[in-house]
């Protein structure tokens, strides 16, 4: 039995920098070439043995949650139709019944608050955290990466790698005290700090494995940076009892929650796709001699 089973997704942020696109759709719903958001975490999940997965959601997301039920009339009209490609398609979307639980967070108060919410549903045992938001492109799935360092380690486990100092105040930081490969030991973790008085340049991802004991943290916690309750804080406050690594992932990760990050992750997606690859790389290569023509 894998020792991490259940994955917590917090997905009520409004996603306002994709504003007007988020007005009626969830950001998780926007589309990386032909799937949403939502379904590269779900696909990493279930990778890495994940089997109960938690929604933290929120008003007007309803589309998220219509995503992973049956479509029967749309299912009846393709069977009808004989479009075995497109019903084979519908695939990734399908969950073992009672698999997937959905919570509302009725305040958006911050992610230690939406991660608080799941916790009648973890029980006594660690479990995952996955931010939709970022997309984190890799040969093994950056989860299935961290379940298997997390075995032997234990502890609360965060996704990390190194950002520019410039960027550092987007992110939770870690404050490393020693490093073995992959996995750094933090002695303490501080969200957005300001570059001056970030303690690395070692960002947190959103990515997590947390320890049941996280949920009492949780319950203590007072707001922090942008006067939300921050789920840094929470781990941060467990670095000397249960201990907090840092994992150093093997991939190449996008922020979609950024339009930036979402423009590039779209381009390397399709042209990862052999179906689209040499179509679109001409395409970028047309693009950018015109570029350097009118330049
Ligand atoms: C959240 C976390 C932050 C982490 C980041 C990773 O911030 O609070 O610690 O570094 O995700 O994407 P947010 O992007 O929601 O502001």
């Amino acid at each position: 039995m894998p020792h991490i089973r259940k994955a917590v997704f917090p997905v009520a942020g409004a996603g306002t920098r994709f504003l007007p696109a988020t007005k009626s759709v969830p950001k998780e719903m926007l589309t990386l070439v032909d799937r949403p958001l939502i379904q590269y975490a779900m696909d990493e999940a279930r990778d890495a043995g994940i089997e109960e997965f938690i929604f933290v959601s929120a008003a007007g997301k309803g589309a998220l949650e219509d995503y992973f039920d049956t479509a029967a009339a749309l299912e009846m009209r393709l069977r009808a139709a004989g479009k075995v490609e497109a019903l084979k398609a519908l695939d990734c979307t399908r969950l073992p019944e009672g698999a997937l639980t959905i919570l509302r967070q009725a305040q958006p108060l911050g992610l230690g608050h939406a991660v608080r919410q799941a916790k009648n549903l973890i029980g006594d045992e660690a479990f995952a955290v996955i931010l939709p938001d970022d997309v984190i492109k890799s040969e093994k799935g950056v989860l299935a990466q961290m379940i298997e360092a997390h075995r032997d380690l234990g502890g609360h486990m965060v996704a990390a790698t190194d950002v520019p100092l410039s960027e550092i105040s987007k992110y939770g930081v870690l404050d490393v005290a020693s490093e073995n490969g992959r996995v750094c030991c933090a002695r303490g973790l501080v969200e957005k700090p300001s570059p001056h008085a970030a303690p690395s340049t070692k960002a947190v991802i959103g990515r997590y494995i947390l320890e049941r004991s996280i949920f009492d943290r949780l319950d203590a916690l007072h707001p922090g940076a942008g006067g939300e309750m921050q789920l840094t804080d929470a781990i941060n406050a467990d670095v000397e009892t249960v201990g907090v690594s840092g994992f150093t992932y093997d991939g190449q990760r996008f922020d979609c929650g950024s339009i930036q990050g979402y423009v590039q992750a779209t381009a390397a997606f399709a042209l990862d796709r052999a179906d689209l690859h040499d179509e679109y790389s001409t395409f970028l290569s047309q693009k950018r001699q015109h570029l350097s023509l009118v330049a």
